[in-house]
C-alpha cells in the first residue's frame, strides 16, 4: 500500500503570504527580556526559528510572541543604560530639528519612544510631539521627564486617533521598534494616514547585512521579528505606496540602518539606496543560498565558545557574564551555557539585579558586585558595547582580568 501523503502547512510570509523558507530552527526559547525574579517562577518557552521570503525578501521569525508578554507594565529594557546610544540619539534629535527647521508648527511623533532618551531633546526645545509607548513603565519614565506620551500599540486606530488630536506630523522616527512589530502592514497603513505629503519617516534597526557578515545570530530573539535590509524595506514601503529614499548605516547595536521613507512613488532615491541592495545582492540575500552557510557558521561559533570556557572552567578560571542583554538569552539558551561555565551576569540596570536570567537561571548582579568580585574573565554580552565597556574597565584588564568576545569568532583580549 502507498504510504498516505501527509502535508505539512507551509509558514506564510507576514507581508506577502507568499510561502518561506526556513533558515534555522534554534530550539525551545524563552522571553529575552523575561528575567525572573525567583527560580521556581514558571517561565513562557517559544520555539525560536527565523526564515526567508523569496519574494518580498523580508527574514523573520517564523512562530512570534503575543505582545503583551513582551511589552508590558514591567520591559526590562531601558535606553539610557549607555552613555554611547545617548550621544547616538542626541544626534538623533538634532537631526530632526534641522529638518524640521522654518516649518510652521511641526509635529515629530516616535514610535516607541521607550524612556524618552531621544524625544527629551525635542521636548526641551518646545517642539510638538508625542510618543507612542506601549510598555507601561517606560512610558512613565519618558513622562517624568515631561514628553507627552500615548500608552498604546502603533496602529492604524492610532494613527488616526493622533491625527484627529494634533493633525499629521513632519517627521515620524522609530528606533528598535519597526522590527518588534508583527503587523508591519498596519503600521505602514498607520504611517500613510499619520505622515504629512511632504513629511519623512525614519526608522533604525539591527541590519540584516551586518548580522549575516558577522553571524551575530544573538540578535534574533522574539522581539526581533523582522530583520531589515534595503532588498525587503523597499519592497515593503513600495506596497504602501510609500518609497525607500535613503539609508544611512549606524554604527550602534552591532550594526543598525536608518532607513528614510517618503510618501508617494516618485521621490528621488539616494545613490545610498542603490549601492547598500548592491551589496545585500551579492552576498546572496535575495536568494535562499545566502542563507544557507548561515546556520555552520551560528554552530561554529557556539561550539568553540564553549571549547574556551571549559578550559577556563578546567584551569579553575572564574568567569562572569557583562550586561544582561536580551540577545544572551538566544546565546545561552542555544548554545546550553549555563550555571556549569558562568558565575552570574553583571548588569547596570536597577530593574535587573538580583533577578535571573531567562532560561538558564544565571543570577544578575550590580557593577558594584563585579568590581568587587573581579573574576578572571567577562563573557561580553553587550558585544555592542565594547568601545564603552573597555574605557570603563580599564582598570580591570590592567589587573589581568579580560574579557571574551565571539563576533565573528571567539576572542580573548
Ligand atoms: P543592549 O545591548 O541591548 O543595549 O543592552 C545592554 C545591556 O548591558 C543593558 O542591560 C545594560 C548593560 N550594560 C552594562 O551592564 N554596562 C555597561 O557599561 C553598558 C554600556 C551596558
Ligand atoms: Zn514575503
Amino acid at each position: 500500500m502507498p504510504s498516505p501523503i501527509i502535508e505539512v502547512p507551509m509558514d506564510k510570509c507576514k507581508i506577502c503570504n507568499h510561502d518561506i523558507e526556513i533558515v534555522m530552527r534554534f530550539g525551545k526559547m524563552p522571553i529575552a527580556n523575561g528575567f525572573i525574579c525567583n527560580i521556581d517562577e514558571e517561565e513562557f518557552f517559544y520555539d525560536l526559528s527565523v526564515g526567508f521570503c523569496p519574494v518580498c525578501f523580508m527574514v523573520q521569525l517564523i512562530s512570534t510572541v503575543a505582545p503583551k508578554k513582551m511589552f508590558n507594565e514591567s520591559y526590562h529594557f531601558i535606553s539610557s543604560t549607555s552613555l554611547a546610544m545617548a550621544e547616538h540619539f542626541k544626534r538623533t534629535a538634532e537631526e530632526i530639528i534641522v529638518r524640521i527647521a522654518g516649518r510652521k508648527s511641526p509635529f515629530v511623533v516616535e514610535l516607541g519612544c521607550n524612556d524618552g532618551i531621544m524625544l527629551g531633546h525635542i521636548a526641551d526645545k518646545g517642539i510638538m510631539h508625542i510618543g507612542v509607548e506601549p510598555s507601561v513603565n517606560v512610558a512613565d519614565l519618558a513622562r517624568k521627564r515631561g514628553i507627552n506620551v500615548t500608552n498604546e500599540f502603533f496602529d492604524v486606530k492610532s494613527a488616526k486617533a493622533i491625527v484627529n488630536k494634533y493633525g499629521q506630523a513632519d517627521v515620524i522616527c522609530g528606533s528598535n521598534v519597526m522590527c518588534h512589530i508583527e503587523d508591519i502592514n498596519s503600521v505602514f497603513q498607520g504611517i500613510d494616514i499619520l505622515l504629512k505629503e511632504n513629511g519623512i519617516l525614519f526608522f533604525e534597526d539591527p541590519y540584516l547585512l551586518d548580522i549575516v557578515k558577522k553571524t551575530s545570530f544573538d540578535q534574533i530573539y522574539d522581539e526581533h521579528v523582522y530583520y531589515f535590509s534595503g532588498l525587503s524595506v523597499s519592497r515593503l514601503a513600495k506596497r504602501h505606496n510609500l518609497t525607500l529614499a535613503n539609508m544611512i548605516h549606524q554604527d550602534v547595536h552591532g550594526g543598525s540602518m536608518r532607513y528614510y521613507i517618503i510618501k508617494g512613488s516618485v521621490g528621488s532615491i539616494s545613490e545610498s539606496v542603490k549601492d547598500f541592495i548592491s551589496q545585500e545582492e551579492l552576498m546572496k540575500l535575495n536568494k535562499v543560498e545566502g542563507y544557507l552557510k548561515f546556520k555552520n557558521k551560528v554552530n561554529k561559533i557556539c561550539n568553540d565558545l564553549k571549547a574556551v570556557l571549559l578550559r577556563i572552567k578546567q584551569e579553575g578560571g572564574r568567569i562572569a557574564g557583562y550586561g544582561a542583554t536580551s540577545k544572551s538569552t538566544t546565546l545561552l539558551n542555544y548554545a546550553g551555557i549555563g550555571l556549569k561555565f558562568i558565575d552570574y551576569i553583571s548588569d547596570t540596570t536597577p530593574t535587573k539585579i538580583d533577578k535571573y536570567a531567562p532560561g538558564t537561571h544565571i543570577p544578575i548582579k550590580s557593577h558594584e558586585f563585579f568590581t568587587f568580585d573581579n573574576p578572571q574573565y567577562a563573557l561580553l554580552f553587550a558585544w555592542n558595547h565594547k568601545a564603552e565597556i573597555f574605557k570603563k574597565e580599564e582598570i580591570y584588564r590592567r589587573k589581568g582580568g579580560r574579557f571574551i568576545t565571539y563576533f565573528p569568532k571567539v576572542i580573548i583580549e
